[in-house]
Order: C-alpha cells, then structure tokens, then sequence
C-alpha cells in the first residue's frame, strides 16, 4: 500500500474512533453534543492522535488501551481551535472547510462548545481506567501529561503569549517559546502518551519529547508559510490570518526562503533521533518527512 492510502485509511479509523467516543447527541443541552460533533468531525488532518498511535506501536503497544486518549487529545486540540477562530482571538470564519463553531452556533456556544471538548476530553481519556485497570499507573501518567501539555506551561501559555505579542515586535526567542508551547506542547503529549501507555522508560520518553518538540516547531513554521502561499480552498481556512492580526512568524521575522528552510533543517533533526531506538516505524518516519512539505 502506498504511504497516501496508508495515510488515508488511517485517518479513517481514527474518525471511527473518535464517533466512538464523541457523547450521544441527547438531553436539554443537547445543542453542545452538536456543536462538539460539528467541530470535532469537521475533518482535519488528525496528525495527533496518529502520532500517538504510531508511537504506542513504536515502542511495542498493542491494544486499545491509546485510543481513549486519541481521542481525547483531538478533542482538546479541537477545542484549541475553536476558541483560536473566536472573534476575541484570531477572528476567523472559517476551518476545516467549513464555517467556524460560533459562526453557526453564536459566540456563547463556540466558547462553550470549547469548553465542553476540553472537559470531555479528561472525562474520556479517564475510561481507559475501567477499561484496562492493570494499566492504571501509565494511565495516571498518560493524564498527567495530556494536562499538562494543554495547560498554562503548555498549549494554552503559548496562546496567550501569542495574543498578547499581536501588534509587537517579537524577538526570535519569544517566538520560538511561543511554537514551543502552542503547538509543540500537544504534540509533544500525542508521542509521549503513545510512548508511556506502551511502557517506555523515562529515557526513551525524554527523547520522544525531543522529537515531538521539533516536530511542532516545523509544523508551526509550515503553517505560517502556508498562511502565506496557500489558498483558502486547500487549507479550509483563510489564508493572511496572521497579517491580518499583525502577528510576528517565522516568515515575518526570516523570510520565506529560510523559514522553509528551517522546516526542512528541524524536521530532519527531528528523523535523525527517531533513529536511536531499537525499533522503528516506517510509516512514522514516512509520516514526518511529508510534513516537510506538507501542503495543507
Ligand atoms: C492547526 O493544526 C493549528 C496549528 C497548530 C498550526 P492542524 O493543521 O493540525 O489542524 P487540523 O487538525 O488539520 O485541522
Ligand atoms: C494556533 O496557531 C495554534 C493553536 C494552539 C490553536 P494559529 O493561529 O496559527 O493556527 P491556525 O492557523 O489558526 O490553524
Ligand atoms: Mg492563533
Ligand atoms: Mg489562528
Ligand atoms: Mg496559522
């Protein structure tokens, strides 16, 4: 099978795992169950719950005890972007190629249906200690980093440093802690719970973090080139978003040319390190090296 079908069947099991685990659509306050879905199966690349998922097998994992967190993190990565299109944030109308959560659904139940994901997330993730007890002290710290990583010294720290830079001179290093927490920080957890649940040593988990931590600077520096090359139609969201917000990125602050560089340089880091386990993953090595020139 090539790497694209591979991909694409991939994403489709996550989609079934994450209708699995989205909560049934009833009771009074039924419109957030709706709004939850709306955003949630929206499409989207579902890069995160697939690093997790090839990293649980990385490091020998082999049974259902990730998927609960899968979904958990698309949901709180979902949740991220419903409340970064909010009109407060980056004002957007636009995502995964459809209208944004509070244009269809006002602005009180965008906020909130980004609330509901974030809970739910926990609620969910937290099903995998009834499903598998005997996995209870990795489950403990599979959670402990899923929130921490979301947090204040996580996606959430960076987003405000991010809003709160709009309209300012960034130094290169405010910006590198900026991709290090928004973006990276969830990627970080997606590979690190993949390696914790299959029952990786501290080690191993500190370099999967490493790899992580690369991984969501390039992706984060790749966005913004797209911000700027794509079009609206391949990207299913609007494209100058961030000019539009005068926000600093890596190709305001370096330039095209080296920002794309830079994807490329850490990336290839990224691959490198990969390669000091004794197992390996194809299909995540293939999966990082197309993000590098990823075209949406
Ligand atoms: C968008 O993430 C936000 C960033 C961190 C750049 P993705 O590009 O992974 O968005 P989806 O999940 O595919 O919609
Ligand atoms: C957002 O960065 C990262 C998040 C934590 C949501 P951007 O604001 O650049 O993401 P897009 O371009 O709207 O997807
Ligand atoms: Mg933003
Ligand atoms: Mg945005
Ligand atoms: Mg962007």
């Amino acid at each position: 099978m090539s790497f694209k079908d591979e991909q694409a069947k991939k994403v489709h099991e996550i989609e079934e795992i994450l209708k699995k685990y989205l909560p049934a659509q009833e009771g009074h306050q039924k419109l957030i169950m709706e709004a939850m879905e709306y955003s949630v199966m929206a499409g989207g690349k579902r890069l995160r719950p697939m690093l997790m998922q090839e990293t649980y097998r990385l490091f020998g994992g082999d049974n259902k005890v990730v998927e609960p967190f899968m979904a958990a993190l698309e949901m709180i990565h979902t949740y991220s972007l419903v409340h970064d299109d909010l009109p407060a944030m980056d004002n957007d109308e636009y995502r995964r190629g459809r209208k944004t959560t509070h244009v269809v659904y006002g602005e009180a139940m965008g906020i909130l249906a980004g609330d509901a994901l974030l809970n739910y997330a926990f609620e969910t993730a937290a099903k995998a200690f009834t499903m598998y007890p005997e996995k209870s002290l990795e489950i403990g710290k599979a959670l402990q980093v899923l929130s921490g990583k979301a947090g204040i010294y996580g996606m959430i720290g960076g987003q405000v440093v991010d809003v709160e830079s709009a309209g300012k001179a960034v130094s290169k290093e405010v910006l590198d802690f900026i991709y290090e927490l928004k973006t990276s920080a969830l990627i970080e957890s997606a590979m690190m719970i993949g390696a914790i649940l299959a029952g990786a040593g501290g080690e191993a988990v500190k370099t999967v973090e490493k790899i992580a931590k690369n991984v969501g600077i390039a992706f984060q520096i790749q966005d913004d080139i797209l911000d700027v090359t794509s079009t609206a139609e391949v990207l299913g969201k609007p494209i100058l978003s961030d000019e539009k917000n005068e926000k600093t990125t890596y190709v305001t602050l370096v330039g095209l040319e080296k920002a794309k560089e830079y994807v490329e340089v850490i990336s290839m880091e990224a691959i490198e390190l990969l390669h000091c386990f004794e197992t390996e993953d194809m299909f995540l090595e293939e999966l990082l090296k197309s993000l590098i020139h990823r075209e949406k």
